[in-house]
């Protein structure tokens, strides 16, 4: 290989058009431009490393500020003065070098080895900002898209590969003018089942719901103008040889990618050309509540409450400190009103359901169960406090339709959407007296307002209420709840 650098660096011919092909290097202050306009391959300059570190990477052609959405070199720079090229071989690889005559050191290359290497390849930038190498019979053999940076693009896909955690991620960059990895990254852990995560190192930052089987959401809809919106769909493709998230945009739609920021957000970003700036459509986390366990355990925050997403305490249980809580601390979480005493004792026990859930994370996902076998496995074992079921009815690559997740412990990271978000669950939670949450459900919230209001007097409170409830009947609501309470 270090032949067929030496010998191209004689042949230093720009390339003009959409396309690399061996024998014609592309150096710095050419471009290749995607045939339509939307993307150039080249080199550049990030503003504050200085106009000597030059990084190979693809941006938008026809975007001002200079914006790029991957990068080849992400932690070798090369400088102008060292006569850097991006050269295809006639192995169909790709090779960055650096350095001229005997000097020359390859910085990037793709290592496709291709077999063949009497055919002459081509590596085409294409419209979708994807550079594809391809054998002359059609066939590719290397992509961009396969190699993602910090961003993705619509088309884009992010392989699904079960049982691991290291699947592919976006790795923001170190700061505005590195795209060094950083800290933050976004992508799928498949090692219990499909749940997306920001992660700020290996501490989870953000998760999605776990998968509910959906194959397209379109939840997001974002208005642009009194005119025209765009739709981002996002699609979960099992395609019979691999499963893959990836999303597109609705036609005619800005400009529109998907970037995990050196701050550590996760944004979907449109070029917006009559303000000539980047719209941030939407981010995630949008505001600290949906954050990782941010309600604390058995907390969970709803996201459908107005104006704002507010931490709240499952049904069944209280704030661990009403102190804590009501200034805004809710790391402590939530404790349940009374204690779980065993698998069946106690009348009354079972399970709540509450719809349109972001179940918990830490969950154990039991293969092959129906709702009712799910439920079975639950009930019968003591130590699991909840369980939330879904028939996936699409094809999955494991064969098996049903996902039966079971929780022991404390439930972690939970959420409200809203029953209509198809991510959303219904989230089976086991308490010691059912009626505490279902069937008393009104005058309960109306305690709990009470207890916010009043702070100290809780026990007071509890008491009025504990002797309401006698007195409307309900004996079950013996004194032990008040025995409890002092
Ligand atoms: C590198 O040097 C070439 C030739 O001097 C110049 O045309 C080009 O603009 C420079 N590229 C960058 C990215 O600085
Ligand atoms: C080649 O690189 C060496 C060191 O990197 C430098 O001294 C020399 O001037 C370069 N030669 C040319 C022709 O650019
Ligand atoms: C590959 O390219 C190099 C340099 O251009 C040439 O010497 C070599 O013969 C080529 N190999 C094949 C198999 O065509
Ligand atoms: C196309 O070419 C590649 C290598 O250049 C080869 O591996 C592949 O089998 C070819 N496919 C067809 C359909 O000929
Ligand atoms: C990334 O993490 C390191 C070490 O924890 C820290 O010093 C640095 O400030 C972080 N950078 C950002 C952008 O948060
Ligand atoms: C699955 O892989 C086989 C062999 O690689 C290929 O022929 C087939 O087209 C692929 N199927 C789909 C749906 O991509
Ligand atoms: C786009 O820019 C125009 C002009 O500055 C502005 O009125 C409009 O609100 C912007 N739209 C979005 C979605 O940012
Ligand atoms: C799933 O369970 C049913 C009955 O419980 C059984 O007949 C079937 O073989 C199981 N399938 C798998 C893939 O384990
Ligand atoms: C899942 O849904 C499909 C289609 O709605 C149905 O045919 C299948 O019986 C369901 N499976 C289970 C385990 O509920
Ligand atoms: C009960 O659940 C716990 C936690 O999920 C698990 O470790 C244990 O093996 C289960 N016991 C039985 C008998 O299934």
């Amino acid at each position: 290989m270090s032949v067929t650098v030496l010998i191209l660096a004689f042949l230093p011919l720009r390339a003009s058009d959409d396309r690399l092909v061996p024998g014609k290097p592309l150096v710095p202050g050419a471009t290749i431009v995607s045939d339509g306009g939307d993307f150039a391959l080249g080199f550049f300059a990030p503003s504050s490393s200085g106009p000597a570190n030059l990084h190979l990477g693809i941006w938008y052609n026809g975007v001002p500020e200079l914006t790029v959405v991957w990068v080849a070199n992400r932690e070798t720079p090369v400088t102008n003065s060292t006569t850097p090229k991006l050269s295809l071989t006639n192995t169909s690889d790709l090779v960055l070098s650096d350095g001229n005559g005997s000097d020359h050191i390859v910085v990037w290359t793709t290592r496709v080895k291709a077999a063949s290497s009497s055919s002459s390849p081509t590596a085409v930038l294409m419209n979708t900002g994807n550079l594809v190498v391809r054998s002359p019979n059609g066939t590719t053999l290397w992509q961009s898209f396969d190699h993602p940076t910090d961003t993705l693009l619509p088309g884009m896909k992010m392989a699904l590969k079960h049982g691991t955690r290291d699947g592919e991620r976006l790795v923001s960059w170190k700061g505005a003018g590195n795209p060094s990895p950083g800290n933050f990254s976004y992508g799928t852990d498949m090692d219990t089942f499909p749940q997306v995560f920001l992660w700020e190192g290996t501490r989870p930052v953000y998760r999605g719901p776990p998968w509910t089987g959906y194959r397209v959401k379109s939840d997001y809809q974002y208005q642009t103008s009194s005119t025209s919106s765009i739709i981002i769909y996002l699609a979960v493709v099992n395609d019979g040889n691999q499963s893959y998230t990836t999303f597109t945009v609705s036609d005619g739609a800005w400009l529109t990618r998907c970037v995990v920021t050196y701050t550590g957000e996760l944004q979907i970003q449109s070029w917006n050309a009559s303000s000539s700036a980047w719209a941030v459509l939407g981010k995630w986390p949008p505001y600290p509540c949906v954050s990782y366990g941010y309600c604390g355990p058995n907390g969970y925050c709803d996201e459908t409450a107005r104006p704002l997403p507010t931490c709240k305490c499952l049904d069944g249980f209280v704030p661990a400190s009403t102190r804590d809580w009501t200034g805004g601390r809710f790391s402590e979480g939530c404790r349940r009103k009374e204690p779980l005493r065993g698998c069946t004792a106690g009348a009354g026990a079972g399970f709540v359901s509450l719809p349109g859930m972001k179940p918990a994370d830490g969950f154990v996902l039991v293969a092959n169960r129906t709702l009712e076998g799910c439920a079975a496995e639950c009930d019968r074992n003591c130590s699991c406090v909840a369980y939330a079921y879904a028939n996936l009815s699409s094809a999955t690559s494991r064969g098996d339709m049903t996902r039966c997740l079971v929780w022991a412990g404390e439930l972690v990271d939970t959420g409200k959407l809203g029953a209509s978000s198809p991510a959303s669950d219904t989230l089976y939670l086991r308490l010691a007296r059912l009626d505490v949450a279902a069937g008393k459900k009104t005058k309960h919230n109306a305690v709990r307002i009470a207890l916010t209001a009043i702070g100290s007097s809780v026990v007071i409170i509890m008491c009025i209420f504990l002797a309401w409830l006698k007195f409307s009947g309900n004996t079950r609501w013996s004194t032990s709840c008040c025995q409890k309470a002092k």
